[in-house]
């Protein structure tokens, strides 16, 4: 029997760039939405032209999204939101994330952190993400196996660290232990619900924290597994050129340490002094690099050149004095770039804000570097964008047929302002711009409470 959901229908059709995505943004006031048994799109238009037959769920006047994707979030990080007395991001790290992060040592601790983090994906209509994972082993089993059971999508790797401050000694493994975890993880868990992980709601990723937490030695070891386990669409997840803080900067640290002409070539295979080639690189289509604040030009050709996608974190690089990511020259290369709320360098756990805060940080870039996205723009990245990062946009993203249908039922009546805006706001006589007002007033005005309802695979999540 097949599924019909009504309301006003909003996404990103096709496979469009983040230029092209204003062009195939797709409206449909009195719209449907229909799923068959296997959990995938057999129609999406009118209410009007929908075929006849099963069973209907009128979600009107709400709205119906693509499910959003949040391409960096931390796992371990779930009660460490608004850490305060840490500055910028190596003091922070240091004095309140790497103790934040070893509470999970304990396995009850961590049991309660997954449960509250799918609770809090869910309410946030987070469909698929990128998780950044816990260093300990049982926590990343009480993620992958709370996932399953909420039926959430995930790709998770445990954080891989092999050097450090004091404060992070209890994430830290030997160098044999980082590979060895990381090749259990993947045995264990990559494809783990369907045994097949092109079906599979769940994925591993081979995450090494950054390059500062890992060493040449262990870069060319998670070179080496990445190379024997690509085949099976194992991903690869980590930061990159997030913050330059004068003195204390990630980027230059980074930058001295391994004495290399640009950060990214640590995590190309180019990691010896004067970015030698020293292994293989862990760059593709199935690699995630959170922030990106500060690349040079040859960085990000060589992420457009390679399929790797960036995820942006405004939210995150102003909570932590990151920076603010060149919007146009980023895009001009042709990276992908997706949304991140990087949960808890930032403290929200809705896309929507990462969007919110995108608009606001582009449009305050200094003279011709403003830009005033478009709504559709901002679909695309928190939606669409995200599953081409996770190369799973052939399986969901938007509504186009044949898709598995990750959607949200949004109900803006439960957000007073939000309502407000939606029924009284100003609308343009032009149907065009009238559409892209709404959208806008949507994607900037939606808290937790409007996310009425979570899909997956046209399959009802809800936390209980
Ligand atoms: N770089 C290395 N680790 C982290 C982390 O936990 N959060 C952020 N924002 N950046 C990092
Ligand atoms: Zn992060």
């Amino acid at each position: 029997m097949s599924q019909v959901h009504l309301g006003h229908i909003f996404h990103v059709a096709g496979s469009p760039t983040v230029t092209e995505a204003a062009a195939a943004l797709v409206s449909i006031p009195d719209g449907a939405l229909v799923i068959d048994d296997d959990g995938k799109i057999t129609y999406c238009g009118t209410r009007e032209g929908s075929p006849e037959g099963g069973t209907v769920h009128d979600h009107r006047p709400g709205f119906l999204l693509p499910g959003f994707v949040d391409t960096h979030i931390h796992f371990p990080q779930t009660f460490a939101g608004d850490a305060y007395g840490g500055g910028q991001l190596l003091e922070w790290l240091t004095l309140c994330i790497f103790p934040s992060e070893s509470k999970f040592g304990d396995p009850e601790y961590a049991q309660k952190a997954a449960v509250e983090f799918c609770t809090r994906r869910i309410a946030a209509g987070t469909t698929a993400a990128m998780v950044f994972g816990s260093a300990f082993p049982h926590a990343q089993d009480s993620l992958f196996s709370e996932t399953q059971r909420v039926g959430l999508r995930v790709v998770s790797g445990r954080g891989i660290q092999t050097v450090g401050t004091e404060t992070a000694q209890p994430l830290m493994t030997s160098e044999e232990d980082a590979i060895r975890l990381t090749t259990e993880e993947i045995e264990k868990w990559h494809g783990a619900d369907t045994g097949d992980p092109a079906t599979a709601l769940l994925h591993v990723a081979i995450v090494p924290r950054f390059s500062l937490s890992v060493t040449t030695e262990t870069l060319k070891n998670l070179g080496e597994l990445y190379d024997s386990v690509k085949d099976r669409g194992v991903y690869v997840h980590s930061h990159l050129n997030e913050n330059n803080r004068p003195g204390t900067g990630e980027v230059d640290s980074t930058k001295e340490t391994y004495q290399v002409n640009s950060y990214l070539d640590t995590y190309d295979g180019k990691f010896l002094p004067g970015s030698q080639v020293g292994g293989k690189s862990l760059l593709g289509r199935k690699t995630i690099l959170a922030h990106c604040v500060h690349c040079q030009d040859v960085e990000l050709e060589r992420m457009a050149e390679t399929g790797t996608s960036i995820s942006h974190c405004p939210v995150s690089q102003q909570f932590l004095g990151s920076g603010t990511m060149p919007w146009k020259r980023t895009i001009a290369s042709g990276v992908n770039v997706s949304a991140g709320t990087d949960f808890g360098g930032g403290d929200e756990w809705l896309i929507s804000k990462v969007l919110s805060d995108a608009f606001k940080v582009h449009i305050s870039e200094a003279g011709e570097d403003s830009i005033s996205m478009h709504p559709g723009e901002m679909l695309f990245i928190g939606t669409l964008a995200g599953a081409r990062a996770l190369d799973m946009e052939h399986r969901f993203g938007n509504f186009d047929v044949g898709k598995e249908a990750d959607f949200l039922v949004v109900d803006p009546s439960t957000v007073p302002q939000l309502d407000g805006h939606l029924t009284n706001g100003i609308r343009s006589d032009e149907p065009t711009l009238a559409r892209d007002q709404t959208l806008f007033q949507l994607l900037m005005g939606i808290r937790e409470p409007a996310i009425a309802e979570v899909y997956v695979r046209g399959r009802r999540v809800t936390a209980d």
